[in-house]
């Protein structure tokens, strides 16, 4: 294997001023955009470039191209410039990089399904120019069949273009870690974090299929040009390994390294642990904004295991931060960091009455809120921030919850069943009987009728309604908003309208709160998480004339996976130990979403045993910085708008 590293063509396009720097840590070209809309644009403008200097030279353009929530958006734009601007597909000839194995191509999470109906059915390529490796292939035929997929590819003379997502494994195609660098089109085993990531689109992980036909490394490599896409914190640490690991089989993506004309297209999310962005004290000299110092002072506490306030001289020097000590001395600088981290400690989240509040979190007044806690699921408001919730209401302040969508989708068939059977055994009716028949007849991978679908949103609302109550909080404070994005019976959502927007702004417009509180998870560019908080963007920045919105501050919490980083933090709102019991209660009541959900991702942990862990972890992370020794905290950043 060739291990010398060859000098990235980069591509200009792609060099927005001052945003890419190639540091000592770095080994593939990559550039960081804004967010994953603008990415996409800017590598969709590539492709048709690369598609019409082809055609203007009378040339096949031979695209590679993915599948999965990364390309969505390239494939959108493409859609966009063939309908709009007359962007042809006549000359073009793609190869897909891979297919489930076993799967037929009519099966709504098969690839070739996936690809006519982000892209090939809209636009005018001819069918005959469209290779996706066929997942119907059987054993006897495969190596044959996988010989002639490489050999059609050279045929046409090779890859202009190779478009790739990352998988959490490192994986390129399905080239799962152990890939061998020669490796051509095959059949193999799809490594068990890939099935736990695909697990929702499948309904649960034991519909995934165990194989897939892939392109090889070699069969990607030979591309001339390689772009891949990485959205999304989740992707972060992979992406650091990637692009400043050492080549290695057991991260099949680190083999681009060796590629000559490849480069990384990221947002902010996944770019966020690359040492330039992570630690760029490390790399060069700073600028020293607020938020940087925060953050390389939480930092060097972590490394050298001290608190703020024990910091000295020498740590900051020998950790890439003397410049930091030429505009302020360490112990004016320990002092003001320590006190910055303290104010954002409060046990009133809304706010204390009577109380100076130049250094709190939350205004004094009105000492009485109208509060918002907008929760994408209905459990998300007592997971991520049921301690705050507790408090919120104990203070006095008028709550309301909003569930933005019915949460349907996460009910098993089981508990479904078991509603429907006590509803029936109690007094059958003919829509008992057809709930039972329902859920009974449902074929592997099929939707579930409107029925079905009601009863789970209904199990969703007891278990919500359960929880709120006996966090004291009046029925009529509870709002079920059921978005019409979300109902489609399927884990994939359809697109924020309108409608939704409506339901949203009426909603606040009623209240007219002086705090909202949202879910702030921005991993997942298409989770539903990320949708709803478009929503709340999208309605308060059209509020944004009323005269209530001048008071009205946006607070968000993080969903169960990630905390916000300790010098992001502007509210932490400190729970005691019998707080942290009153929380899991509540966690407790949503009992559909227990002991073994549907959508566990690869944590086998329930809900409430990873929220008290981080809860836990963030409280004493706050105390190894030398703050007081809480049980646990939630935490918050405040969104302001521009
Ligand atoms: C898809 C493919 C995979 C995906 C990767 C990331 O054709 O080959 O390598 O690109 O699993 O998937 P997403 O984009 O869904 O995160």
């Amino acid at each position: 294997m060739k291990t010398t590293k060859k000098k990235s063509k980069m591509n200009i396009g792609y060099k927005p001023a001052g945003q890419f720097e190639e540091t000592r840590f770095e080994k593939i070209h990559n550039v960081i955009f804004k967010d994953s809309n603008e990415g996409s644009i800017r590598v969709a403008q590539e492709i048709a470039e690369l598609i019409k200097e082809k055609q203007a030279k009378n040339e096949t353009c031979v695209l590679g191209l993915a599948t999965g929530s990364s390309p969505i958006k390239v494939y959108e734009e493409l859609v966009r410039m063939h309908k709009e601007d007359g962007l042809s597909f006549s000359n073009v000839v793609t190869f897909n990089l891979d297919e489930y194995l076993p799967m037929d191509k009519d099966n709504l999470q098969s690839y070739w399904y996936f690809m006519h109906e982000h892209l090939f059915n809209h636009v005018d390529i001819p069918a005959e120019n469209i290779n996706i490796p066929d997942g119907k292939i059987g054993s006897e035929d495969a190596i044959e069949y996988c010989l002639g997929y490489d050999q059609k590819i050279k045929k046409f003379g090779g890859l202009d273009f190779q478009l790739l997502g990352i998988g959490r494994t490192g994986h390129i195609g399905f080239n799962e870690p152990g890939s061998h660098y020669n490796s051509g089109t095959r059949i193999i085993t799809l490594d068990h974090i890939t099935r736990v990531d695909a697990a929702p689109a499948f309904l649960g992980i034991g519909n995934v299929p165990r194989k897939a036909i892939t392109m090889g490394i070699a069969t990607v490599r030979s591309a001339k040009r390689i772009v891949l896409l990485g959205w999304g914190n989740n992707k972060a640490s992979i992406i650091k390994e990637t692009v400043e690991g050492r080549v290695s089989s057991e991260v099949p993506a680190t083999y681009l390294q060796e590629h000559g004309n490849v480069t990384f297209v990221l947002d902010n999310g996944a770019g966020s642990e690359l040492t330039r962005n992570k630690t760029p004290w490390l790399v060069e000299s700073c600028e020293w904004t607020k938020q940087l110092t925060a953050k390389a002072v939480v930092w060097l506490c972590e490394k050298t295991n001290k608190s703020i306030l024990s910091l000295t001289d020498k740590d900051y020097n020998n950790n890439g931060m003397s410049d930091l000590l030429t505009l302020e001395d360490s112990y004016d600088l320990n002092i003001r960091m320590f006190n910055k981290l303290q104010h954002t400690i409060t046990g009133w989240p809304g706010g204390k009455p009577n109380a100076d509040d130049s250094n709190r979190p939350e205004r004094a007044e009105p000492a009485k809120k109208r509060v918002i806690i907008f929760s994408p699921h209905p459990d998300d408001d007592v997971i991520s921030m049921g301690g705050t919730f507790d408090r919120l209401v104990e203070q006095g302040h008028d709550v309301h919850v909003a569930y933005q969508t019915s949460g349907n989708i996460a009910v098993s068939d089981s508990e479904a069943l078991k509603f429907a059977e006590i509803c029936n055994n109690m007094n059958p009716t003919k829509k008992s009987g057809k709930l039972i028949e329902d859920i009974l007849d449902k074929g592997e991978n099929a939707f579930d009728s409107v029925e079905v679908r009601e009863l789970k949103g209904a199990i969703r609302r007891g278990e919500s309604h359960a929880a709120t109550r006996y966090l004291d909080l009046p029925d009529e404070n509870v709002h079920f908003l059921d978005l019409p994005f979300y109902e489609t019976g399927t884990i994939k959502k359809k697109n924020l309208s309108e409608d939704d927007i409506t339901i949203m702004y009426d909603f606040i417009n009623e209240i007219k709160p002086h705090q909202i509180y949202a879910a702030g998870d921005l991993a997942d560019p298409h989770g539903t998480h990320k949708v709803c908080l478009d929503a709340v963007f999208e309605s308060m920045k059209r509020l944004k004339p009323e005269p209530f919105m001048k008071d009205c501050w946006l607070w968000l919490y993080r969903g169960a996976w990630h905390e916000w980083d300790i010098n992001d933090i502007e509210m932490a709102v400190p729970m005691s130990p019998g707080q942290v019991m009153k929380k899991r209660m509540a966690i407790f009541f949503h009992q559909s979403q227990k002991d073994g959900v549907m959508f566990q991702g690869d944590d086998a942990r329930e809900f409430w045993m990873r929220v008290e862990e981080r809860n836990r972890d963030t409280a004493q992370r706050y105390h190894a910085l030398g703050l007081a020794d809480y049980a646990a905290m939630e935490a918050f950043v405040r969104y302001k708008f521009d």
